[in-house]
């Protein structure tokens, strides 16, 4: 994960206009209702810490961009919550066995390399009863805008964009790792 370094320099810019453009509401409704330990995985520059409520013991917070990290290690001190951030892999998590209460995800499923791994491992380390909160944009619902993604997926954008995907089937992904219900904020 030694690529997409730019992004990573250019990203806290683009998530600041996003969120003045209503993503700060998703985060929160993401993560409302949230408690125990939490793992994020691809936290990024800690955009997540602010919203989690106060109900959540510890998050586990994991990226593996070196200058994002930075940036959400600041983001921390400041969080209503203990966080801590690790360098770490969606695809290799070193977190054992059904140990925590929720994962959280939000435009990482887009970029990693394997949607079904990482999904499957999320599974993996969850309490019985835990549970998967993600925040994803997925594939385009009508044929013309799906086309579109696709031809963008095959040529700049996953250039552009940190190895995002735009038309990624992630819901189907989620269903087929065995999730069954979960609170879903998707576009
Ligand atoms: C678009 S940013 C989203 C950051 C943050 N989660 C947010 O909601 O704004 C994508 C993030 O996923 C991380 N990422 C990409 N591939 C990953 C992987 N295989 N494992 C863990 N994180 C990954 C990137 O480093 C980056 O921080």
């Amino acid at each position: 994960m030694t690529k997409h370094r730019l992004f990573g320099r250019l990203y806290p810019a683009m998530s600041r206009a996003l969120d003045q453009a209503g993503m700060a509401e998703r985060r929160t409704a993401l993560l409302t209702g949230l408690t125990g330990e939490v793992v994020e995985i691809g936290a990024g520059h800690g955009v997540n810490f602010a919203h989690y409520p106060p109900t959540v013991t510890r998050v586990l917070a994991v990226e593996p961009q070196p200058h994002l990290r930075v940036l959400a290690a600041a983001q921390a001190a400041g969080a209503p919550v203990p966080v801590e951030v690790a360098d770490g892999d969606a695809e290799h998590l070193t977190i054992p066995d059904r140990s925590v209460d929720a994962v959280v995800v939000s435009l990482v499923l887009c970029s990693v390399r394997g949607q079904d791994e990482v999904l499957s491992d999320a599974r993996r380390v969850l309490t019985p009863g835990g549970q998967l909160r993600f925040l994803e944009h997925v594939r385009a619902g009508t044929a013309g805008l799906a086309r579109v993604q696709r031809a963008l997926d095959t040529t700049i954008w996953p250039h552009l964009a940190g190895g995002c995907r735009l038309g990624r089937d992630t819901l189907a992904a989620i269903h087929r790792a065995g999730f069954t219900s979960s609170t879903s904020t998707s576009s």
